[in-house]
């Protein structure tokens, strides 16, 4: 029997595929301060199929971190709408919103957002009981996952006695 071509694998995966994982549509954004609006998104389409790793790319001020805040829902939006795995997230109150967030995302922020008076265990740790973890099971999770990049070592440091 003929062997499948490969790409013809990838095509029957895409058909079978879930609805995106994210899908923003028309959003838009507008900073205001001392009277000044900046327009940092204009009505912008995207849509990020399950499993696509996406890179965005831009110059400094286009609009990256604004985008990320916005399909996050860390920010606000001033029109359109942002589904993740088709709910709706800016419809939801600030707290769902958070929430959602704890349990469904997660971030590296460019500027860490460690809490630097905690320990790399108590910093890995927090987000997990947040977002409602057994406090035994986040504790494992929270030695268990710096050892696996290498940290194993360093569990009781605190971010400013590490490099980046
Ligand atoms: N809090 C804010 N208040 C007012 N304007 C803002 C605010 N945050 C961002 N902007 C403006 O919105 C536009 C997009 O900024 P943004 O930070 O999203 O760009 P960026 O692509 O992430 O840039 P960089 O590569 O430097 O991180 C810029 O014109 C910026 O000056
Ligand atoms: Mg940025």
């Amino acid at each position: 029997m003929a062997r499948t071509p490969f790409w013809l694998k990838l095509v029957s995966v895409t058909a079978s595929a879930p609805e995106p994982i994210l899908v923003a549509e028309s959003v838009r954004k507008v900073y205001r301060s001392g009277g000044e609006e900046v327009v940092a998104l204009h009505g912008l389409d995207l849509t990020v199929p399950h499993g696509e790793l996406l890179a965005v790319m831009g110059p400094s001020g286009s609009g990256k971190t604004t985008l990320l805040n916005c399909v996050s829902g860390l920010d606000e939006i001033d029109a359109g709408r942002v589904l993740v795995d088709g709910l709706s997230i800016h419809e939801l109150s600030d707290k769902e919103r958070t929430n959602h967030r704890a349990r469904e995302m997660g971030f590296i922020f460019q500027a860490f957002n460690l809490i630097p008076v905690f320990t790399i265990t108590e910093n890995v740790e927090l987000p997990l009981l947040l977002a409602g973890v057994h406090e035994r099971d986040a504790r494992v999770c929270a030695r268990e996952t710096p050892t696996r990049v290498g940290l194993g070592h360093r569990l009781d440091r605190r971010p400013p006695e590490l490099s980046g």
